[in-house]
Order: structure tokens, then sequence, then C-alpha cells
């Protein structure tokens, strides 16, 4: 089965092209430059921008792969979570094509997406299994018990874990996007220099990132002459800390032994390291996704495509963008089967 999939839900235009779980091409067009004087994503500017990139990276897609679009038996888009204006954009030439060479179309959930770019990494990977996603938008324990099913055990009651990174860095005046930003300046600081709060670290599975993002303003209103780098390394710490608790606490609570770490924050060096530390000691095993697969794309999606093409979960040509679509109730929105 030869699968196109689309990913616009943010600021990153992607197009893969897959056989069943194989990716032969996947095309990704960042719109980091073009946000980075806004200190954050503008929809709209995103949303034209994929209209701009959208025609080039599919032909470059297909091109790689080495395909035609007369080739394509299913296409994949991402439905949401994400932005509207953005999403639509996927949405629409998803359904352009589904229409024009009446093949059928699938609706992805984009947080089902990162979980999925496991998949990709490690074939042998099944479920029943415990995810953390860690993205701009999200902050999610998730229990994926089987193929498609998904338990979201606690999420964020604020601020989203790049959120709070993005908004830090902000702070600091060390750029966007503000994760890689605070990961370098970490480097140069120590981790243990300042005792900013583990928020809710005890209670439940939910997180909570704006009350530590008050810290660090307060920190740096009373101390004029700080050192960001210590500041950098005290805030990641800090966060990693209360992401690993959390993380061990829903696995022993599920008995799963399976642990994936998925979405942009994902790529943060200091979570990789120090959570595969953790896990090791508590015997349970870790993957983590290629750094690639981390950050929006669209070979996450051609997997989870594939998956619910093999269901006959297919969407009807007025499947909608849904901007909060959340993973439990995905299959309901907008789908049919053919
Ligand atoms: O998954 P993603 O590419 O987009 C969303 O779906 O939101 O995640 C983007 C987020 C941003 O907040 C960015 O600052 C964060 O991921 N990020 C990182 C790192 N690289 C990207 N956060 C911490 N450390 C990193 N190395
Ligand atoms: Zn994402």
């Amino acid at each position: 089965m030869k699968i196109l999939a689309i990913e616009t839900s943010c600021d990153e235009t992607a197009v893969a092209v897959g056989e069943d779980t194989n990716i032969l091409s996947s095309m990704v067009s960042s719109q980091v430059p073009i946000h980075k004087k806004y200190g954050g994503v503008v929809p709209e500017i995103a949303a034209r921008h994929h209209l701009k990139n959208i025609i080039p990276l599919l032909r470059s897609a297909l091109d790689e792969a080495k395909v035609t679009l007369m080739d394509i038996d299913v296409i994949g888009v991402t439905q949401g979570p994400g932005l509207v204006g953005a999403l639509l954009i996927g949405i629409s030439l998803a359904k352009s094509i589904a229409y024009t060479l009446n093949i059928p179309l699938v609706g992805v959930n984009h947080l089902q997406g990162h979980i999925y770019a496991n998949f990709i990494d490690n074939p042998d990977l099944t479920p029943p299994l415990l995810a953390l996603v860690v993205s701009g938008g999200h902050t999610e324990l998730v229990y994926q018990s089987d193929w498609g099913k998904f338990e979201v055990m606690g999420s964020t009651r604020d601020d989203a874990a790049g959120e709070a990174f993005d908004k830090v860095s902000r702070l600091l005046n060390l750029g966007y996007p503000g994760g890689p930003a605070i990961q370098e300046a970490a480097k140069r600081g120590k981790p243990d220099a300042i005792p900013f709060p583990r928020p809710l670290l005890d209670k439940g599975f939910d997180f909570s990132f704006s009350g530590l993002k008050t810290s660090v303003l307060y920190y740096t209103r009373a101390h004029r002459d700080y050192n960001s780098s210590d500041v950098a390394a005290s805030f990641q710490e800090a966060i990693v800390d209360v992401l690993i608790a959390k993380t061990i606490k829903a696995a022993k609570a599920k008995r799963v032994r399976r642990v994936v770490l998925a979405g942009g924050v994902a790529a943060n060096e200091r979570l990789r390291q120090k959570l595969k530390k953790a896990l090791l000691k508590e015997d349970f095993a870790l993957y983590l996704p290629s750094l690639a697969l981390c950050i929006d794309n669209a070979a996450m999606i051609e997997r989870v495509a594939y998956e619910k093409a093999l269901k006959n979960e297919f969407a009807s040509l007025d499947m909608n963008a849904v901007s909060n679509l959340d993973l439990a109730s995905q299959h309901m929105v907008g789908e049919k089967t053919r």
C-alpha cells in the first residue's frame, strides 16, 4: 500500500511517501526562520507559508520516492490538534487529491503521529507502552494499551513543556525556538545553581509549568546580574526532573515495561540522557525517536495512516480540522468506513 502523508499543523510543512511501514521519502520545510523575528508562531503567517510551500514539497516527496500521484493508494493528513488555518491547508490539498483521483482519505491525530515515530525507528516495538508526549502545545502521559487505543493519564494544566522552554528562553533573551536555545545555554551552566520548584512532583499525573516560569521571572528580577547559563541549566533540570518522576510513576501504575518519548521536546539531550539512566535503574526499556522524527514531520503521519487504512478507518470528504482533537475521541470525528 503506497501512502502519501501530509502534515501542516503548526510551523513545519511536511510531506512523506511510504509503502506500508517503509518510508520512501520524508520532506520537511521549516518556517522557524520566518517566525523567529516574532518570538513565536504567528498562525496567519504559518498558514500562508504552508500554502506557498506545499505543492513544491509534494513534488519533491513524490520524486524522491520515485512515484507519481497515480501510484498512491491512500492519503493521510493531520486532522488536529494544531492551528486551524494551518491544518486546513494540508487537509484541503489531501481532500482535493482524494476526490480527484478517487482514493481513500485518512485523518490522523498529530499526537498519535508523534508516538508512532517510535514504531518507525523500532519496527519490533509493540504496545502496551507508556508514552511521554512533550511538544510545543502538549505535555501528556499516554498509556497505549493496543494499536490505536490510548488513555491520557495526565496532561498539563497550563503551559506545555515546550511552551515553558520557549517562554523562559524569551525571558532570558536566548532566542527562538526556546528548547534548543536553553539546551545550548544550559551546557555552560550548573543544573544545581538555583533550586527552582518541581511543580506537582508528588501529585497525580498532571503537570503545571507556569509557576516554574514565574519563579524564573522573579529570580531574574531579584538578581539583575544573573548568570543566564545557570538559570537555563537549573530551569531545564527542574522540568526534566518532573517529566521523569511522573513518567516512572505512570509506567509503574500501568505495569508496562516499555516507555517511549515523543514530540519536539524529546530532542532535549538532558531529558534523553537522564530519562535513560532513570529508566534503566528501574528496569524499563526506553525508546527514543531519532532527532529528525522528534520534530514535526509527515513520516509519522504515514505510519498512523497505514495502520488506520488497514483497519478501514477512512474519513469522508467533509472531514474538518479539529484544533483540540484528543487522542481518546479521535475515531469519532468525521470518520466513516468505506
Ligand atoms: O512537536 P513540535 O515540533 O511542535 C509541536 O507539535 O508543538 O515541538 C516544538 C517544541 C518547541 O516548543 C521547541 O522549543 C521544543 O519543541 N524543542 C525543544 C528542543 N527542541 C525543540 N525543547 C527542549 N529541548 C530541545 N532540544
Ligand atoms: Zn508536534
